[in-house]
């Protein structure tokens, strides 16, 4: 995985990143490399052991993969960008999490985090992603929508659709170590090539610094607008600085393609609609999302991606497909069935109830009291965030439960075949008829 530095360092990518930035960002850099050189200086007066952090109390998969003996070996350690160990576990040790809520407590400040800190990165891949090996695994890649099947949902029981995924540039340090230049960067490369879709995806972009505030209603309204990040797990990863400078949201103007720009990930990319025809929500973000890719390189940049880890984004729980897929379904019947919870574990499939489109205007974004052992990490709980976003108004509080899937094989049928069956048991239970535990899917299936 060595040679990534070699292609990133030589690619062309760092020419055109190089004659983009202008004189602030040498003064940024300076000031970067100075702050560094204060703080290497400090930590050669005391040796690793000195400086190990106390995790006695915490519950995040760095605080259990992270040993004094890997600590000692990659304190001292940086990446290209001066990226430390130290930074990119600031989150995990400042929130030690909550007993029943198994955070990730890592991110990455660059590509190159996950290799120069493999020997932490590695086991809490291994942990969160259910034993996938990122050392000797291969992650498949596989954008094909015609694949898919039954995945027109019962729209007496399915509200809304929605695929989403994130992608980052390479050669632009992510959310958390990136510098203001960066940053702007990003945006400009992103809104430069989402100008070039056509058709139905054609669109444009609202900056959150500039937007009016009709605009700004609109998209509130839209429940498009995301807000700057106040959860300590994202603020102790340094990624809401500069609020709002660089930030944004791109959508089509059918409002079914959605992109934000420099929230937690250089990119997140949302296909959504109201209704259960995940197939064409499915398509459209495979169409998108190639042709967001091709405008991109077309310009000379490309995104974060290796065959082990897929696609590389911020937080460890994100790598490879990056793929989250999830649908609003009323389930009145079912929900209040002892089966449940049960039921969506063998799906592996987890619910968030949706708590009423209020809590989320009113900035109350997410009860996280409401996560049970379903809810494993930051990201989940982002994911509820989002899922109240997407609640249409029109739905029953009580009635509509968001159901998000996690893993990361085959994962948007498994979703379908998933609330397929769930929609099942709640027409049985309609009729009283009894329902069935189905058997547990396995996760990395041949
Ligand atoms: C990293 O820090 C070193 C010295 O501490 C400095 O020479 C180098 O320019 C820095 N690199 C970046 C990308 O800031």
């Amino acid at each position: 995985m060595a040679n990534s530095f070699t292609r990133l360092m030589s690619g062309r990518n760092t020419a055109v990143l190089l004659a983009s930035l202008g004189a602030g960002t040498m003064a940024t850099g300076l000031l970067l490399s100075e702050n560094n050189l204060a703080a290497e200086a400090k930590k050669k007066l005391y040796p690793p052991s000195s400086d190990f952090p106390d995790l006695r109390k915490h519950n995040n998969c760095m605080a259990s993969a992270l040993t004094p003996a890997i600590y000692s070996r990659l304190r001292d350690k940086v990446t290209p960008n001066n990226w430390t160990l130290d930074q990119c576990i600031q989150t995990g040790v400042d929130n030690p999490g909550h007993p029943f809520i198994k955070t990730v407590g890592c991110v990455a400040g660059d590509e190159e985090s996950y290799e120069v800190f493999a020997d932490l990165f590695d086991p809490v891949i291994k942990d969160r992603h259910n034993g996938y090996d990122p050392r000797t695994m291969i992650h498949p890649t596989d954008l094909d929508a015609s694949k898919i099947t039954s995945g027109m949902f019962d729209e007496r029981y399915v509200l809304s659709s929605r695929v989403r995924t994130g992608r980052s540039i390479r050669g632009l340090s992510l959310p958390p170590a990136c510098s203001r230049a960066e940053r702007r960067e990003v945006e400009r490369v992103a809104v430069t090539a989402l100008a070039g879709l056509k058709g139905d995806l054609a669109g444009r972009y609202y900056s959150l610094g500039d937007m009016t505030e009709h605009e700004q209603q609109q998209l509130i309204d839209d429940h498009f607008l995301f807000d700057k990040p106040v959860s300590p797990l994202l603020t102790c990863a340094f990624m809401a600085r500069d609020w709002p400078d660089g930030r944004g949201i791109w959508h089509n103007n059918e409002k079914t393609f959605l992109i934000w720009i420099n929230e937690e990930d250089h990119t997140r990319i949302i296909s959504m609609e109201k209704g259960g025809n995940m197939k064409r929500v499915f398509e459209r973000f495979c169409r998108g999302l190639k042709q967001v890719e091709q405008l991109i390189q077309e310009r000379g940049w490309e995104f974060m991606w290796n065959e082990h880890l897929g696609y590389i984004l911020t937080c460890p729980s994100n790598l490879g497909t990056g793929l989250r897929a999830g649908v609003h379904v009323r389930l009145p019947k079912l929900s209040k069935d002892a089966r449940f919870s049960k039921i969506l574990d063998n799906l592996r499939l987890q619910k968030r109830g949706t708590g009423g489109v209020d809590t989320a205007a009113t900035g109350d974004t997410f009860d996280i009291s409401n996560n049970d052992r379903l809810g494993k990490s930051e990201v989940r709980m982002l994911w509820w965030q989002y899922c109240m976003y997407f609640c249409p108004t029109a739905a029953t509080p009580s009635s509509c439960v968001c159901v998000c899937v996690c893993v990361q094989v085959e994962l948007v049928q498994l979703l379908i075949d998933g609330v397929n069956y769930l929609i099942e048991c709640e027409k049985r239970l309609e009729k009283g008829q009894d329902i069935k535990v189905p058997a547990a899917i396995a996760q990395f299936r041949k």
